[in-house]
């Protein structure tokens, strides 16, 4: 208890230190000639009850010391696009809104950034900054309307839903909901997700458990994976399905059932992914909940067609299997248009084209620490990963060849000269783009 007013002695220390340096950095603000037209998300950020203590970084420097964020070591790479810096603990996960427009990350320094996805490519990266309250956020999810971030608590071990407002002046605000989820796991939770239809959320644990809560907080259904122990889960794309895997060479796949009305009815078994000959550690589905991608601990990694009629005891078809390295902790993305799988293995990330299986990219020794998370934005022009401070943003390189291949192929099938024109217009203007990407190497 001492140590804990200690604390907060210190923080209330801090919080004063911040206070006179912002009342510094308004003074320098109000001097003429400022050019700050900055994207959306820039402060002065975060009143409200989630943000005690206020950090604008577009405020001129010098700022507080436990706001600098450490260097890490260098890591480059010519298709590297940005590193966004400003988290202070190692980030843990990742997540892009609906619109394509923001990046949820959240962190173990206590708090969740949102970050411009249209800063990517530009030479500086605004975030604002959320704080959690006397905890840390594990998991971060953006609602699908956007309004809602909901995040898993490590201590509390449930979900809070902050409520997020965007003013007029283009900053935000973080409310917390008066009460947290009840707490319902008994093992740690490895992943969560919100349906696109905003119907459900689901949560999964490393035990075989996960549970389907409705957007209030009351529990729906608990599903037992029977899976040994679960590694991954998530909700497809289409918010119609959850699939999980684990110690068990498959993929299970349930379906979640309304009622017209919108009422909950059940969850029952859709299909299976079946092929890999040990425990999965993680899936991917494309955007359109069509295609899967899987990695095993069998050296392998799948690509398959899910968009079968399970209802008529169809079974998913698999289109590729690669090899690949494999170690603990290892995860696989989906490019949206699953043109491109992206595997990391510890610090490394290896990028596949999903036609042939062919590696296109690899990255080495990207963060100092394991990869905790990995995605490719909205729109698939990039690639996101996070392991330590930063995260790292890379050119979707192999996604841009796959679609000038495809545009190729269309080219010689094509036999309308009007079509033709077009196509060779679109080949001309994705080369453009491919070589001012990576035009130094290529
Ligand atoms: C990462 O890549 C390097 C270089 O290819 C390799 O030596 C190392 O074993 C890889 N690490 C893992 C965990 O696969
Ligand atoms: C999926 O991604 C593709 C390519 O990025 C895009 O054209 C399409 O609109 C997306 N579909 C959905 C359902 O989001």
């Amino acid at each position: 208890v001492s140590c804990r007013a200690m604390e907060a002695a210190l923080g209330l220390g801090l919080l004063l230190l911040v206070a006179a340096l912002l009342v510094a950095a308004a003074l320098r603000r109000a001097a003429p000639g400022r050019t700050a037209t900055g994207p959306a998300l820039t402060g002065p950020v975060l009143t409200g009850p989630a943000a005690s203590s206020p950090d604008s970084p577009r405020r001129a420097k010098p700022r507080p010391r436990r706001e600098k964020p450490q260097r890490e070591p260098g890591f480059t790479h010519r298709l590297l696009a940005a590193a966004l810096k400003g988290h202070v603990g190692a980030v843990s996960c990742l997540h892009f809104s609906s619109n394509g427009k923001h990046l949820a990350s959240c962190a173990d320094d206590r708090t969740v950034r949102l970050w411009s996805t249209r800063d990517f490519t530009a030479r500086e990266h605004r975030s604002v900054r959320g704080n959690v309250e006397l905890d840390h956020a594990e998991l971060v999810r953006f609602s699908p309307d956007g309004r809602a971030l909901l995040v898993w608590l490590a201590n509390g071990e449930t979900i809070r839903v902050y409520k997020v407002t965007k003013k007029d002046d283009d900053s935000f605000t973080f409310t917390p909901s008066s009460e947290d989820f009840p707490k319902k796991h008994k093992a740690p939770v490895i992943n969560m997700g919100v349906a696109e239809t905003g119907k459900f959320i689901m949560t999964a644990s490393s035990d075989t458990t996960i549970l389907i809560w409705s957007p209030k907080g009351e529990v729906l259904a608990s599903i037992n994976t029977n899976q040994m122990n679960n590694a991954y889960a998530t909700v497809s794309p289409c918010g119609r399905f959850v699939a999980s895997c684990g110690f068990t060479p498959d993929v299970k796949v349930w379906e979640v059932c309304f009622g017209k009305k919108g009422d909950f009815r059940e969850v029952t078994r859709a299909f299976e992914l079946k092929g890999h000959t040990a425990g999965v550690y993680s899936f991917a589905f494309s955007n359109d909940s069509r295609r899967m991608a899987t990695v095993s601990k069998d050296g392998t990694w799948k690509f398959w067609d899910t968009d079968v009629e399970y209802k008529k005891q169809q079974d998913p078809y698999l289109l590729l299997t690669g090899s690949c390295d494999v170690a603990e902790p290892c995860r696989i993305a989906l490019s949206p248009d699953a043109h491109v799988a992206a595997i990391s293995c510890g610090t490394n990330i290896t990028v596949y084209n999903t036609r042939r299986g062919e590696e296109e990219e690899r990255f080495v020794g990207v963060h100092t620490q394991h990869i905790a998370d990995l995605a490719f934005d909205t729109s698939g022009r990039f690639l996101v990963s996070c392991g330590d401070r930063a995260i790292r943003v890379f050119h979707n390189t192999a996604g841009y060849r796959a679609v000038l291949e495809e545009m190729e192929a269309a080219l010689r099938r094509s036999s309308s000269r009007t079509t033709k024109e077009r196509l060779e217009q679109q080949i001309h203007s994705a080369r453009r783009a491919l070589t001012a990407v990576c035009g130094r190497k290529r």
